[in-house]
């Protein structure tokens, strides 16, 4: 398998967010990739616009990006208050090259981060992949209800 390469962007994702930027701060397209993996391949975060996606970014401190060549082929990104508490959101792997480890680079990242290494609790909420997560030292939170308050 070609080189995965994965960059650990600047906090709110500048770079990406602006220029489009990729592996090397090289301009990579990388808001209309991200636009693409997102619809493609996270049911969840489908039809995000890029103003939405300039939104999100600009608000999250910790993001994360993998790429292989010219195309970006996963993403994870994470809020944190760096102390007590954070929380994982959109984690993603292209449907080609999940099961290969890649998703656990995401989330090793993400995790690694200064904004996230110290935190008491990490939460994030999945539909379908709680294995995926057991795996990596997360446990269902038996204990707690999930509660949503939709705009
Ligand atoms: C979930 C996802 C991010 C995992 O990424 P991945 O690259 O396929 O996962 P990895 O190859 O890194 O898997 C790491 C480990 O978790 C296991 N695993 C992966 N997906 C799993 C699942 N759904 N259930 C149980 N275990 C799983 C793998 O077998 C592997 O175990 P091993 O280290 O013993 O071999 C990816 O499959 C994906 O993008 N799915 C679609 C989007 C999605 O549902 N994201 C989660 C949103 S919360």
């Amino acid at each position: 398998m070609a080189r995965i390469c994965l960059v650990e962007h600047a906090p709110g994702a500048p770079g990406l967010r602006w220029l489009g930027l990729g592996p090397k701060l090289r301009p990579s397209r990388g808001l209309l990739k991200l636009r693409r993996l997102l619809d493609k391949h996270a049911f969840w975060a489908r039809g995000r616009s890029p103003a939405q996606l300039r939104r999100m970014l600009a608000g999250s401190q910790v993001v994360v990006s993998l790429w292989r060549g010219k195309r970006m082929v996963g993403f994870g990104r994470a809020n944190s208050d760096g102390i007590h508490r954070a929380v994982l959101w959109d984690i993603v792997v292209a449907g080609d090259l999940q099961g290969r480890g890649l998703g656990r680079r995401v989330v090793e990242a993400l995790l690694a981060s200064p904004h996230l290494r110290e935190v008491e609790r990490v939460y994030l909420m999945t539909t379908n992949s709680s294995g995926f997560y057991q795996q990596l030292g997360f446990s269902h939170a038996s204990n707690q209800h999930l509660l949503i308050r939709k705009q």
